[in-house]
């Protein structure tokens, strides 16, 4: 499926839309018993602390309990000031109404490869029964790089096809201890969107959107089987493009 692509006028507009689109989803679960959300560090941190808890003051706030899970990690062993998990813990989930979400985060303690291993049996349990995880969201950064999650070009794991979850110790991005879902879990979910704004993303941007690359950057490998795929980009992120683009302004 082609990705659907949609421009605003700036990130702070970017943010309440996909905070509604957050919303709408948690609530077009309703009476499915969970609604499970990917999440992935960077600006979407703050973008989501800000947009999310006012969207899900609205009076359909689902009760639907949820999962949320991350994306990717920095599992840097001792003190890891940079860990996302810690920044959604600190910023957004004391915001979160109740009930409380289950929170599934890799234990960096763990090593990288034991995080990894013990992140992909969690990750198993928490969704039974299928041999790749099925999210419902999973909401996705993009590097100037064309990485996304803890996925950059020419590594390894982009040829990934068993494991769930992987880890990684070779980051060009620091720290180089990493872990990350693949490329398997980001393909089976029922949405994907990607979040991406600033002027330096704009070239590649538009290399994933309107390249035919032989060897595609990782983010353009996100293609979802049977799911959709939203591009939400900043007008700044978007100045490239010649392709069709939603345009929205003053939400
Ligand atoms: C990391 C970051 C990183 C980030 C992208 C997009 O673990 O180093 O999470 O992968 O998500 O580089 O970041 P921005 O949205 O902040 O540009």
């Amino acid at each position: 499926m082609a990705a659907a692509v949609s421009v605003f006028a700036s990130p702070a507009e970017l943010g309440e839309a996909l905070a509604g689109l957050v919303a709408a989803r948690a609530a077009a679960r309703g009476g499915a018993g969970r609604f499970s959300l990917g999440l992935s560090g960077g600006s979407l941190v703050e973008l989501l602390a800000k947009h999310l808890p006012p969207a899900l003051r609205r009076p359909e706030r689902p009760a639907e309990p949820w999962l949320l899970a991350l994306c990717d990690e920095r599992v840097a062993p001792g003190p890891n000031p940079h860990s996302t998990a810690r920044h959604y813990r600190e910023r957004l989930l004391p915001q979160l109404p109740a009930p409380a979400p289950t929170v599934l985060v890799p234990n960096a303690e763990l090593g990288p490869d034991g995080a990894a291993r013990d992140y992909g049996e969690r990750l198993r349990q928490a969704f039974p029964g299928a041999a790749i995880p099925v999210f419902d969201l999973l909401l996705l950064g993009l590097g100037p790089d064309g990485h996304t999650a803890s996925l950059f070009p020419g590594h390894r794991l982009l040829q990934e096809t068993e494991e769930i979850v992987a880890a990684l110790t070779d980051s060009p991005k620091p720290p180089p201890e990493r872990v990350t879902l693949t490329l398997p879990v980001l393909n089976a979910a029922r949405t994907v969107v990607f979040a991406v704004t600033g002027e330096e993303k704009a070239p590649v941007v538009k290399r994933i959107l309107e390249g035919n690359e032989e060897n595609p950057l990782p983010a353009a490998r996100v293609r979802p089987h049977s799911g959709e795929l939203l591009w939400f980009l900043d007008e700044a992120a978007a100045k490239e493009l010649t392709i069709p683009v939603e345009k929205h302004s003053g939400l």
